[in-house]
């Protein structure tokens, strides 16, 4: 069945110049368009089809108030006419009314605060709920977590493939931020299926290495199994956790100045949480690896409203 979600791909590769004598390009998946695009929006087109064709009625997620994956879910379900509720953690921040939280507004999600050890709890209520006054909800793991999601990036990778054809190049490396692992299981499964080399690498936002690799593995094992594939033996998996500072959202004074760096040499913006911090991981590594003379690609997997929120935080950095 299809959806009324139709994303701009393939999305461009770019140019971006050198680094440490290193070829960078830069892939713009903050433009595959739906409210502002991201990679979330990638794995909503196939969670959005399969709710469909299940004659959902109504999609169940969860995520923070400013979820990036909550704003394409409300997005996506409320354009295809599907009621969206959303489990969220109740917040301890007071950064405002604005960046994600702001333009799921203009959905109208049903929004069910919780405190975070109960979400587990909450959704399963929610789904109940809704099943006993007879709707068909159709739940999405959070951050669009799940072999749908791993299968929009496993194409992706495939999507990538035919831009290295048409540049006559092969990239050595891949950059991108690592959060629930998903965008980073489908990449490595794309490399593995059709027998490439490129080392794909995620900066986590977050998970220690150990845990991130476990669920990227994970992930991968589900993807394969579930489309009947043989399972690589060696899979690849390449994720560093060097450069999460204090966990997830410590914006340290180094992503500030990377972002504001590439806003002035290239005017991309990136966000402080994960693109700016992958970004900055990535330009560590290279020069901690001393890497040069090679075709290094960066994903710039969107989350772009997150960077309104810290207009104040940029303010006093770079007063
Ligand atoms: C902008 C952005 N980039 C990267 C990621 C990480 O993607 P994944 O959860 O698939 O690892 C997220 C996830 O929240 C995101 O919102």
């Amino acid at each position: 069945m299809s959806s009324n979600l139709r994303l701009k791909l393939p999305t461009p590769i770019d140019y971006f110049g050198e680094m440490s004598s290193n070829q960078l390009f830069i892939k713009r998946d903050d433009l595959t368009e739906v409210a502002f695009g991201g990679n979330k929006a990638r794995k909503l087109k196939f969670f959005l089809r399969d709710a469909l064709s299940q004659k959902a009625d109504c999609i169940v997620t969860y995520g923070s108030i400013q979820s990036n994956h909550c704003r394409i879910t409300s997005a996506a379900a409320t354009m295809n006419g599907l009621d969206v509720y959303l489990v969220q953690p109740e917040s301890d921040n007071n950064e405002g009314f604005n960046g994600n939280q702001f333009l799921n507004s203009f959905f109208e999600p049903k929004v069910i605060s919780t405190p975070l050890n109960a979400v587990a709890n909450t959704i399963e209520q929610t789904l109940q709920g809704l099943k006993l006054s007879g709707k068909n909800p159709y739940f999405i793991q959070g951050g669009g977590h799940g072999d749908l999601g791993t299968h929009a990036y496993k194409l992706a990778y495939e999507e990538i493939m035919k831009q290295e054809q048409e540049l006559k190049l092969e990239f050595d490396y891949i950059f991108h931020a690592s959060g629930t692992g998903t965008t980073q299981a489908g990449l490595v499964a794309g490399k593995h299926i059709n027998k490439k080399s490129t080392d794909i690498i995620g900066i986590s936002i977050a998970r220690n290495i150990d845990r991130g690799s476990e669920v990227i593995k994970d992930s991968l094992l589900s993807y394969f199994e579930s489309n009947n594939l043989s399972v690589p033996r060696n899979l690849d998996v390449h994720f560093i956790d060097e450069y999460i500072g204090n966990g997830y959202a410590d914006v340290y004074p180094e992503i500030m100045q990377t972002i504001k760096e590439v806003a002035r040499t290239s005017a991309i913006f990136l966000d402080p949480i994960y693109t700016g911090k992958a970004f900055y991981g990535m330009k560590q590594y290279i020069d901690k690896n001393q890497l040069n003379d090679k075709k290094i690609l960066f994903i710039h997997t969107g989350g772009t409203p997150i960077l309104f929120n810290y207009a104040e935080d940029f303010k006093r950095e770079f007063k």
